[in-house]
């Protein structure tokens, strides 16, 4: 009998993986589900962003492997971006690595620095690649929790109180994700702070900070932050290219090549094309995001019209894709109104369980949907519920 690895133990198939082939099954029996679960941006990139890459592509020379550590154009253009927006300056040629999407970089970074029994702190609520991601690369994850009463924001005083002697990395993530809770300039010091206390790697993810937010920040321009910080960014959110599969690490030169020795092993770079049109994508202006935060304002107004119906409260400053809101008193878990609303309404909101323990009395809406699909989505729960 071929039996998989014991690594995968615990690890079950990633939930939207399997939930999709629920709706799926649930489409083909005539249900038409409208899905506001998934925060895979619906719009398209930029045209001249398509442009780059179809002009590329029909070039004789474009089609080899690719350098390990990307093209010196995209490294150029992603320095220019944190420069331009978060005022951090990195060196292109040292201190940006780009990755094939931002969820492999977890796993990347993880594969990098854990050690069997290697203890890493995690959001609960968070995103639950982390908590993957650390088993798989044979760590140990030990939950911070983030609640309401303390605005999302990791209690200090209670990790300070932990033994951290095995601790070796935390993930944080703000804007938040499932939470959308926006991060402040104090936040980030006190984060890189406790990382310096303590020796722990802090790996910020920040696919986020352009989405219905208009002070885009990163930890990295906190002083000092590179001595003990990662940051993952990403295209796949703000300039709506997911399925491209295009994200960066930013860095120390010093923790940017240990990445690169595990990385390297990994895959063999990326489509030259595809980074041409990344490194064009990230040159866009101000009008883009305006454009795209406009779009996504006016779902919002939607989205809370349509979690007004189904009686669950909000915070109307959420930065990100999605709205994070809390079930009424008379639900018993995020987990029940979701399969209510799927199986009475046809439409399927992320039960807020599924990022951690801490998420289990809350409910996720993604915002990439068109306006009339959530209009159709109001009409059916108000009819059904
Ligand atoms: C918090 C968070 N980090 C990372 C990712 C992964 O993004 P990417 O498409 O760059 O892999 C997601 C995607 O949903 C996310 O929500």
């Amino acid at each position: 009998m071929i039996k998989a690895a014991s690594r995968l133990d615990g690890i079950g198939e990633y939930y939207f993986s399997t939930k999709l082939r629920e709706i799926e099954e649930l489409n083909k029996a005539g249900k038409n589900i409208i899905s506001l679960g998934i925060g895979s941006p619906d719009l398209p990139p930029h045209p001249d962003v398509i442009k780059v890459l179809q002009e590329e592509t029909s070039k004789a020379n474009v089609h080899a492997y690719q350098s390990y550590k990307g093209s010196p154009v995209l490294r150029q253009a992603i320095s220019d971006w944190y420069g331009k927006w978060y005022g951090v300056q990195l060196n292109p040629d040292s201190e940006i690595l780009p990755l094939i999407g931002s969820k492999e970089g977890i796993m990347h970074i993880c594969m990098t620095y854990l050690n069997p029994g290697d203890e890493v702190l995690l959001p609960n609520p968070g995103y639950p690649t982390y908590k993957s991601a650390v088993a798989l690369a044979g760590g140990i994850g030990v939950d911070y929790t983030l609640d309401e009463a303390h605005n999302w924001e990791p209690d200090f005083e209670t990790l300070e109180q932990k033994d951290l002697s095995k601790v070796k990395l935390m993930w944080v993530n703000y804007p938040q994700m499932p939470t959308g809770k926006l991060p402040s300039a104090k936040l980030f010091s006190k984060i890189v702070d406790f990382g310096k206390k303590h020796n722990i790697l802090i790996c910020h993810d920040n696919p986020y900070s352009f989405i219905l937010n208009d002070k885009p920040a990163s930890i990295m321009s906190v002083p000092g932050a590179r001595d003990i910080v990662l940051e993952l960014n990403s295209l796949s959110k703000s300039q709506n290219m997911a399925g491209w599969r295009i994200g960066m690490l930013v860095g120390s030169a010093e923790r940017i090549n240990e990445v690169l020795r595990f990385k390297s092993n990994m895959d063999s770079g990326m489509f030259l094309p595809v980074q041409l049109a990344a490194a064009k994508a990230l040159g866009l202006g101000k009008d883009w995001y305006d454009e795209l935060n406009k779009i996504y304002t006016t779902r919002r107004k939607k989205v809370f019209a349509l979690l007004d119906s189904l009686r669950c409260k909000y915070d109307r400053n959420q930065a990100g894709m999605f709205v994070w809101a809390s079930i009424p008193d008379s639900e018993e878990s995020g987990y029940t109104l979701s399969d209510k609303v799927l199986y009475q309404a046809n439409v399927f909101i992320t039960p807020g369980g599924i990022f951690g323990s801490a998420g289990e009395k809350y409910v996720r809406v993604s915002l990439c949907c068109k306006e009339e699909n959530i209009d159709r989505a109001m009409e059916r729960i108000t009819k059904s519920l």
